[in-house]
Parts: C-alpha cells; structure tokens; sequence
C-alpha cells in the first residue's frame, strides 16, 4: 500500500512541531497552580477519574515502543512520534503530581498503582499504520472530549488547580487529534475508498487504549458513566464531528460497513 509521500509527511511533521515549539509548550512545574494543593478539597470520584488517566496515560512506554517500530522507517511520522511521546508523558506526570500534592493519594500508592498497571502491556490494536491513524483520531479526540468534561467538573466542585491540569493536557489532545485528522484527509485523497474501509473496520472496534489493562477496571467505568461518559456521547461529540471534518458521510460508511460484511461472508464460506 502507498501511504503518502515522505516529503509531504515531513512537512506536515515540521508545521506541527513549530507550532507546538512555538505556541503550545507548557511546563509542569511553572504553568499550573501547585499553591492551591493545599487548598484543594479532596473529592473521591474526581481523583478517581485522575488516577484512571493517569494510568491510561502511564502506558507511554508502550504507545511509544509499539508506535515506533510501526513507523520506524519514516522520518516525519516517527519524529513526530517522539514529540507525541514527550506531550503525553506531561500529562501523566501532572494528574499524578496532583494526586499526591492534594494528599488524595501518596507517593507510595501511585508506584504501587503504577507497577501494578505496567505489569501488563499495551499491544496496538490494529496492524497497519493508516488504521493506527485512523485510530489515533478517535482516540485523541475521545480524550479531548473526556478532559474538557473532567476540567468542567473540578470548576464546578470548585477545584481549580485540577481543572487547570485538565485545561492544559485537553489542549495538547486537541493538537494531536488535529494532526491525525490532517493526515486522514491526505489520506483519503490518495486512496478514499480504502481509507474509508479503514475508518470503518477501526470506528466498529473502537475502544479506549489500555483501559482494560488498568486495575480496577470495572469500578472506575463504573464512575465514568455516572459522570456522563457513554456511548451516545462518543457518537455526538467524537465520531460524528470527526466523519464531518475528514468529509466522509455516513451513507459512505455505511457502504463499507456493507463490503465489509459481504467480504466476511465470503471468508467465511471459504474452506478451511
Ligand atoms: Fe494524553
Ligand atoms: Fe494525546
């Protein structure tokens, strides 16, 4: 399979780095209001939701290994890779540092937590680069949404250094969504009708990484629901948004929702 051009990929890398560089960087240690920690008011579903993404975000190592060896061989994808890397790392450094500068959770608890999380590994869910793209896109907007919510609820319980950490890593989800969803569109003007395959075989699976992987799993999905994370709202505020700004309607989902189905069959009535 083609998969775009190593100079237009570059390009694309250098455009994202400089405005990262440029516009976007934060730091950890200056840009959030540690002084309130001491103020905050513990709230256990809040720290509950942090200490999940927190450990979603904790499996770095392996987003970055896996992702990496996917695409080792391209300057501009693995470069930007790297970049991609040392954002997501902040933002697990920052929920972690909140747990325990608010007293929500020690030190202790977090290596405990976080030993027990990285005892099992994360494996790419698809194995082709366009897909992971494609995945990629869902998932970092996923994560948009679900930080946006998470920084509207700590303003709403009055915690304002938690819903500073969240303002910050929602903007960097929004970055990286941006670029997938960029290189979707190159994408499908280079191969629409496998691309669109490609959206569709990975939005049918979609799945958040890691979570299954996070101790605890069941409880904290649990708390997640209850705080208006669901379904429906994957559909109106990720999938549908997305189908509109790469351009691909659902009538052509839908059609390959239906070669899909018809390729299984065919697969399936194949000796075996
Ligand atoms: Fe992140
Ligand atoms: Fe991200």
């Amino acid at each position: 399979m083609t998969y775009l051009s190593e100079k237009d990929l570059y390009r694309r890398y250098m455009e994202f780095f400089e405005i990262a560089e440029r516009k976007r960087r934060w730091s950890v240690f200056d840009d959030l209001p540690w002084a309130l920690a001491d103020r905050t008011q513990p709230n256990a579903d809040l720290a509950l939701c942090a200490e999940t993404f927190c450990a979603v975000e904790s499996y770095m190592p392996d987003y970055v290994a896996e992702g990496l060896n996917l695409v080792r061989e391209s300057f501009g994808q693995a470069w930007w890779h790297v970049n991609w890397g040392y954002e997501e790392a902040k933002h697990a450094l920052s929920l972690r540092e909140y747990l325990v500068r608010t007293g929500q959770r020690t030190a202790e608890h977090m290596l405990d937590f976080e030993a027990d999380a990285l005892s099992r590994r994360w494996k790419p869910p698809f194995p082709t680069i366009r897909q992971m793209v494609c995945y990629g896109a869902l998932q970092e907007k996923t994560t948009w949404m679900i930080y946006r919510r998470q920084m509207m609820a700590a303003r709403e319980a009055g915690d304002e250094l938690l819903a500073s950490v969240y303002r910050f890593i929602s903007r960097d989800e929004a970055a990286h969504g941006g670029f997938y969803l960029d290189v979707i569109g190159a994408c499908l003007a280079e191969d629409r009708d496998g691309t669109i395959a490609d959206l569709y075989r990975v939005s049918s699976q979609f799945t958040m990484p890691a979570y299954d992987l996070v101790p605890d799993y069941e409880r904290r999905v649990e708390v997640m629901r209850s705080i208006g994370i669901n379904r429906a709202v994957f559909l109106r505020e990720v999938f549908l948004p997305v189908l509109s700004r790469v351009g691909v309607s659902r009538r052509e989902l839908g059609r390959a929702a239906a070669m899909n189905k018809a390729a299984d069959r065919h697969t399936e009535s194949l000796p075996r």
